[in-house]
């Protein structure tokens, strides 16, 4: 074992504190210094169907991993897996909304993963035929990890980790009902007192899922506090199928360190990438060849946040692009000396002139 993963902590339900609100802080593993001469080049295989050149996935984020940001994440990986933002199967079903913007690709976007929330087997497997039928996806990933209480009230995301009979009725109807792998996205369970990850992980895999990927946090912690990496190893040894670990990983040396450390198959990216589309690129170079390539500076983060608000306007239109672009501009500017105080701007723009005249601004920055 390594002295870095000696300083994570041992994940194990007898070892944790009930829980009475918030458990306690979980130090965080400092990777920053990682370094290991393995590289990784085989291709993961997900079930029969699915090669993918490329152990680093984009994560599905709602809100985030539109058409478009996946086309900027897909300019610099062309290999990685990206996924879809989470797609309601109620909503789709029930709409007949078939033509839903949220459904939209590209050819770029291969490969990709739908990811579909669900609580209703025969719901979950009309969308998953229709989604399937007419985009083609590389593997479709079923939601068992919102913690969002709109969703989980609902019974789907990780309300599913407290129902494993039900979560198992799920997949295996939609691995029976369509031709490519079916996938599950969870936490380590619903909070400290549930940690049911691994039974849960084997059910999944005895239902026809062909890659777990696991958020370490429980439902109870939301997306504070930290990550219980440790999980990923005990999920591995317990299952035959991939297992793909999430949460916290940012850096080329995080994205490593877990790799190695836990034996995994992949490492999927989720915050990491907003308002940086390139990173999915810098640590599938990484953990490749073992360089380390330098983060773009401001005015490439510039350029970026430009062509993104570009493509949104083509897409969406000026005045809801620039509405949704408020939530993602400033991501592009995060980290830079000053550019706190152009926050509030940034999340209050009107138009893209305004935007232009901004970044004039905050390129004196540099
Ligand atoms: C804005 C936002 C939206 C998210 N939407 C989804 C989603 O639609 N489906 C899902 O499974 N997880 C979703 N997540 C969770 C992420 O996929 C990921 O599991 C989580 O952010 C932890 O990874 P990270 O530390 O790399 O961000 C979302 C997270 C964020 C921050």
């Amino acid at each position: 074992m390594t002295a870095l993963a000696e300083k994570a902590l041992p994940l194990d339900a007898d070892t944790l504190p009930p829980a009475v609100g918030f458990p306690r802080v979980i130090p965080q593993i400092d990777t920053a210094s990682y370094h290991s001469e393995t590289t990784y080049t085989t291709p993961l295989r997900i079930g029969e169907t699915a090669v993918v050149n490329s152990r680093v996935m984009l994560a599905p984020m709602a809100g985030v991993t539109d058409l478009i940001f996946r086309s900027l994440v897909r300019q610099t990986t062309p290999d990685s897996l990206i996924c879809t933002e989470m797609i309601s199967s109620n909503g789709l079903v029930y709409s007949k909304r078939w033509d839903a913007q949220i459904l939209d690709k590209s050819l770029e976007d291969n490969p990709i993963a739908y990811q579909l929330a669900a609580n209703r087997e025969e719901v979950l497997v009309e969308a998953a035929r229709n989604i399937v039928a007419k985009h083609r996806p590389d593997t479709l990933d079923l939601n068992m990890g919102c913690p969002v209480k709109k969703i989980t009230g609902n019974f789907e995301g990780c309300a599913l980790m407290k129902d494993v009979d039900h979560a198992y009725t799920l997949v295996k109807a939609v691995a029976d009902a369509v031709d490519v792998p079916v996938t599950v996205k969870c936490r380590l369970g619903w909070d400290f007192n549930h940690l049911n990850y691994i039974e849960f992980g084997k059910r999944m895999e005895d239902a026809g899922a062909k890659l777990l990927t696991l958020h370490t946090r429980t439902r109870s912690q939301g997306y504070k506090l930290g990550v219980q990496w440790d999980a990923l190893g005990h999920l591995k040894q317990a299952v035959s199928i991939p297992v793909v670990g999430n949460g916290d990983i940012v850096t080329p040396q995080d994205a490593k360190f877990v790799l190695d450390t836990y034996g995994i198959d992949g490492v999927m990216i989720g915050r990491g990438t907003q308002g940086e589309p390139w990173r999915i690129a810098l640590i599938d170079h990484y953990l490749k060849t073992n360089e380390l390539l330098p983060e773009p500076d401001l005015a490439e983060r510039l350029r970026y946040a430009l062509e993104h608000t570009q493509k949104m306007i083509e897409y969406k239109g000026e005045g809801v692009a620039v509405r949704e672009m408020r939530g993602q501009l400033p991501w592009y500017v995060k980290g830079f000396k000053g550019a706190s105080a152009f926050r509030g701007r940034l999340t209050s723009v009107n138009s893209l002139d305004e935007i232009h005249a901004l970044f004039t601004e905050i390129q004196c920055l540099d």
